[in-house]
């Protein structure tokens, strides 16, 4: 779906900050995945609702071919937003779906899925992000959910300034995207701005808030953050939003969310409130009462 709607703007007084910028840790999941690990499991306090953040990118199929044979988890979403390629979904829930260039995979694991994430070729770029999206304590053990987006079925809209903006959760300029979550409220765009633009995004000051650049560089209240940082946004009370604005062509991913301040226990794919819940979802699992 692409709209064009009469577009409010996004009135930012005062903009926020970049209190830190974070190169992420490369490292290899699933069956050798290479990926590098962005929001790793020290900022998931900082970054509450948003528990993790990889990005994968790779034009040898040595990375990416084995793929994430089945594994489980329990207790949050992940968001899986594929840029190139092509990978195949498969869960214990009996959903299947086949994810590819520039669709998405939403899947709340709650009580729990097994799954496995298989890339459907053999050769060329595969580029995508997995984001993982805390649930509350009182939807944790809920049913398990998933939807699949094909990148037509996407949000998308372009502001005057010609940033192509692509709404995968969320409310931009007006236009509503692909999920909503009352809890954590998740904001998750995908920004194309070309040489010389600027884009600005109302935040609640309460939000915790990112902005992951992988084309390009851009310029965020003057800091510069080239590809492949994270820029985490600083929070001050009176600040209302972002502005992003580029030099050069540039994409970047605009990530925030509601945090939920309850406490996180996480051990692997399981992601819960206590240790004793832990222990429950490793005997769940070993017992075969997962999925
Ligand atoms: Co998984």
């Amino acid at each position: 779906m692409t709209t064009n709607p009469a577009q409010p703007t996004e009135q930012v007084k005062q903009a926020r900050t970049v209190e830190q910028q974070v190169i992420g840790n490369p490292t290899s999941d699933g069956a050798g995945v290479k990926l590098t690990r962005v929001l790793t499991q020290q900022l998931q306090h900082r970054l509450d609702p948003f528990l993790m953040l990889d990005a994968f990118g790779s034009d040898n199929p040595d990375d990416y071919i084995a793929g994430f044979p089945d594994h489980p988890h329990r207790g949050f979403e992940t968001v899986t937003y594929m840029i190139a390629g092509r990978m195949l979904h498969r869960d214990s829930a009996g959903h299947q779906g086949l994810l590819e260039n520039g669709g998405v995979q939403w899947m709340t694991a709650g009580r729990g899925v097994i799954h496995s994430e298989i890339p459907q070729q053999e050769e060329g770029v595969m580029e995508g992000f997995q984001l993982w999206l805390n649930l509350p304590g009182r939807d944790k053990m809920c049913a398990p959910w998933y939807r699949d987006f094909t990148s037509a079925d996407l949000p998308r809209f372009v502001t005057d300034a010609g940033v192509d903006v692509t709404v995968i959760a969320g409310s931009s300029h007006g236009v509503h995207g692909a999920v909503t979550r009352d809890a954590t409220a998740p904001l998750y765009l995908d920004l194309h701005l070309p040489a010389g633009s600027r884009f600005t995004q109302a935040l609640p000051a309460d939000h915790n808030a990112f902005v992951y650049v992988y084309r390009g560089e851009v310029s965020i209240a003057g800091t510069a953050v080239p590809a492949r940082r994270m820029a985490i946004l600083a929070n001050a009370a009176q600040a209302d939003g972002v502005v992003i604005e580029s030099a050069q062509a540039a994409r970047a991913l605009l990530i925030a969310g509601r945090p939920l301040h309850e406490p996180i226990a996480q051990y692997g794919p399981f992601v819960m409130n206590t240790k004793e819940e832990i222990y429950q979802a490793l005997n769940d699992h070993r017992e075969g009462r997962l999925a």
